[in-house]
């Protein structure tokens, strides 16, 4: 059986295939087909999100399709970058970094409450068979700190391990994180319902 997972990010891929590991399922990405045009991503929630280009690509290549939509919410700042993570304040993660603790330090609200989200979806055809959101709870960093991972993982302070999940290996991140979360709940999924998504 084969799943495309709808991404082009090296790091998510690699952190969905660890987690999907040993089920039968061939797990192929947008790299492996010819380009298709990127969907505008307009949605306000990141379920809405990830529906979206869930649907986009089920159609797109005819394959069963996973997309997901992910990103940080930080108290401090009203929730954002939110779903505009990707987009949000100036193209590298040096620049989004500075404007946070910018914005942060002006509010004295360092150390605050924040969290990974991530919506999950899996499409056949125009069908949405299984739908999850997974979610970590942390803090961020006075600093930013580590070389692992990807995109926030060097803000994002997790308590219990004490570290910023770029600290930390693939696997203690993916134990923990929003999307090894909602990667289980799918792998789960398949797993028990194999006839739904094998026909
Ligand atoms: P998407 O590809 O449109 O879902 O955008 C997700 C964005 O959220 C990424 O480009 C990152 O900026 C951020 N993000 C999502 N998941 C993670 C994570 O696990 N670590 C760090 N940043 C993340």
């Amino acid at each position: 059986m084969q799943l495309l997972v709808a991404t082009t990010n090296a790091h998510k891929l690699s952190e969905i295939r660890s987690i999907l590991t040993g089920l039968d399922v061939n797990l192929v990405s947008l790299s492996d087909f010819p380009p298709v045009i990127v969907p505008d991503e307009t949605g306000d929630t990141f379920v809405a999100n990830a529906r979206e280009k869930a649907l986009h690509y089920a159609a797109a290549t005819g394959q069963l399709t996973l997309a997901e939509d992910s990103g940080l919410e930080i108290d401090g700042l009203n929730g954002e970058p939110g779903v505009h993570s990707a987009r949000f304040n100036g193209d590298s993660y040096s620049e989004r970094f500075k404007a946070i603790y910018t914005r942060l330090a002006n509010a004295e609200r360092l150390r605050c409450r924040a969290r990974f989200v991530c919506a999950l979806v899996v499409v056949r055809g125009s069908n949405i068979l299984f739908e999850t959101r997974g979610t970590v709870e942390g803090q961020v960093a006075n600093e930013p700190s580590g070389a692992a991972g990807f995109g926030y993982d060097p803000i994002f302070h997790y308590p219990p391990y004490g570290k910023t999940l770029a600290e930390v290996s693939r696997e203690e991140k993916t134990a923990v994180s929003h999307r090894g979360k909602a990667v289980r709940a799918l792998r789960n999924y398949l797993a028990t319902n194999t006839a739904l998504w094998e026909t």
